[in-house]
């Protein structure tokens, strides 16, 4: 990467050492308006001897140091004279590197500790509290620190929780401050970005917007038209809504809607694009199209292959309506670049999150996106002047309610689903839970049960609520959600949607279930 594509933004390699550490990371660094890339151990010097790169963390991982098989660096690389800061396994990797000592000593440290700061003239500590709860989680610990080191914080557990070597700007911290559980963690990253490494803080949504719409002009040129399919979500809206202002009226957004989104859902996307944002917006109403394929069509996977291969062939039916298009936009993210290798790999993906799109469609893609995390998206969104409703969607599967409706999808079916999904999400907003859950909706089971509604026996169908928090959506867990929020939830459904008479709250957490039902 040059300095013209880094904009003269600093910034911090994150060395990643495995386990969803070095993400996290990355992220805080960037919270601090700092910018942040995540590259792998075996990076070599010469990658990082860039001019924009400050400063290298190197995060924590699973492995023990001292095992023949732990993943290291490439020693060329403390030859850099790049601040260091190590996390935990990057912690020890340094002790070791340098000639400390690191061995088991029977017990690890696991969940909340007390940090005593042994030497507050430290400045990852300075005006600070000398005593502090950090978060541990290590079974390995560094007994010797390496000559022209000291040891700066300790806990009962680690007699070396901190480290540093002044003059070299290399330092350790055996806890995690990336964590929200070490409550100083924050501003103990700033003071490595900002007093140790002299990092500058402009990466903000200003700044990357700018950038971004050079970018995008520069990709273009100065004619022709540019696609992008909308799926309603908040990372194709927040791309769609970049490139608008990089290439104004040549951009042209489809909407595919294949009958299977939440209540009122279209009409919020032709609302924002049209009238607030004034972008050309084709709406194209393919239900009927979706509604007849999938007649009759019980099975997950048939489902999904389905609704992706119609997707496609409608897509493509408007995209020969375009001639002139050469050019098409996805919503792309940090983390899916990464997952999926390096820049110019990048490849239309068949699941994506508006179904899956042609992959013999001679088009360039645009993914404006594709260096920023979720939190940046929606920041960004925030600043292109996206109303919040979009900006804070839930993530929602590109098939839609057809994974929420087990077994056959009738108009019938998915009107009782949306509407008592419709009651989920009106609810738990209300309790000003929105941020907090991950995603919340209802589920509609091939089943039904025996009720009593009056005097009358009914035999009705169950909604299923799932409600859960979740980082990354890898993991999740069941929402502990307020038992008189889901009281009304459950007397509302039932009282409002008719053909429903029970209500049952799923609480199964994510492995072994998944998210969705399907
Ligand atoms: P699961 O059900 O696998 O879902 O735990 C993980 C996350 O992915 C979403 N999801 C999808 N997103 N296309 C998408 O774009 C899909 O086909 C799809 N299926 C599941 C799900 O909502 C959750 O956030």
């Amino acid at each position: 990467m040059t300095e013209t594509e880094t904009h003269g933004h600093d910034t911090v390699m994150v060395v990643d050492f495995g386990a969803q550490y070095a993400k996290l990371i990355a992220r805080r660094v960037r919270e601090a308006r700092v910018r942040s890339e995540i590259v792998g151990a075996d990076v070599t010097p010469q990658a990082l001897a860039r001019p924009d790169v400050r400063a290298l963390i190197l995060s924590g991982g699973p492995a023990s140091v001292n095992v023949d098989a732990a993943p290291g660096i490439d020693p060329g690389i403390y030859d850099l004279g790049l601040p260091i800061l190590g996390i935990c396994y990057g912690h020890q990797l340094i002790a070791r590197d340098l000639g400390g000592r690191v061995s088991s000593t029977g017990t690890g440290e696991y969940g909340p500790a007390q940090l005593t700061v042994s030497a507050s003239d430290s400045l990852l500590f300075e005006d600070m509290p000398d005593e502090m709860t950090v978060w541990m989680s290590h079974y390995d610990s560094v007994v010797d620190v390496p000559a022209s080191f000291r040891p700066t914080a300790r806990t009962d557990g680690s007699t070396v929780a901190a480290m540093e070597s002044r003059g070299r700007d290399i330092h350790g911290v055996q806890f995690h401050p990336e964590v929200v559980h070490t409550p100083w963690g924050q501003e103990i990253l700033k003071r490595y970005l900002f007093k140790v490494a002299a990092c500058r803080p402009t990466w903000t949504p200003t700044s990357i917007i700018e950038e971004q719409v050079e970018a995008v002009r520069g990709q273009v040129g100065a004619t022709g038209r540019v696609l992008c399919a909308l799926s309603g979500g908040v990372d194709s809206a927040v791309a769609a809504a970049l490139v608008h202002k990089a290439v104004g009226d040549r951009l042209t957004c489809v909407f595919v809607d294949h009958g299977l989104l939440r209540k009122d859902e279209a009409e919020q996307v032709e609302e924002t694009f049209v009238r607030s944002l004034e972008i050309d917006f084709v709406h194209v109403k393919a239900q009927d199209r979706f509604q007849d394929q999938l007649a009759g069509v019980t099975d997950p996977e048939a489902k999904r292959k389905i609704i992706g291969e119609t997707f496609i062939r409608v897509f493509e039916e408007v995209a020969r309506d375009h001639e002139d298009a050469h050019f098409l936009v996805q919503g792309t993210l940090y983390p899916d670049v990464i997952e999926s290798g390096p820049k110019g790999a990048a490849k239309i993906k068949s699941h994506h999150n508006v179904g899956g799109l042609p992959d013999d469609m001679d088009v360039e893609l645009v993914e404006p996106l594709r260096d920023l995390f979720k939190d940046e998206v929606r920041a960004v969104g925030t600043e292109l002047g996206l109303p919040e409703e979009i900006v804070w969607r839930q993530p929602f599967p590109g098939p839609g309610l057809a994974v929420r409706i087990i077994g056959e999808i009738t108009p019938e079916r998915l009107s009782i689903l949306r509407d008592a999904d419709a009651i989920v999400r009106e609810e738990l907003h209300r309790a000003g839970l929105d941020r907090e859950i991950w995603q919340a909706f209802a589920v509609l089971p091939g089943i039904r049960s025996v009720g009593v509604m009056g005097d009358e026996r009914t035999y009705g169908y169950p909604i299923i609520v799932r409600a859960v928090t979740s980082d990354d959506a890898m993991t999740a867990d069941w929402a502990r959600l307020p038992h008189d929020l889901l009281g009304r939830v459950s007397s509302r459904i039932i009282n409002e949607v008719p053909g429903v008479n029970r209500v049952a709250y799923d609480i199964s957490p994510k492995p072994p279930a998944t998210i969705e039902w399907e």
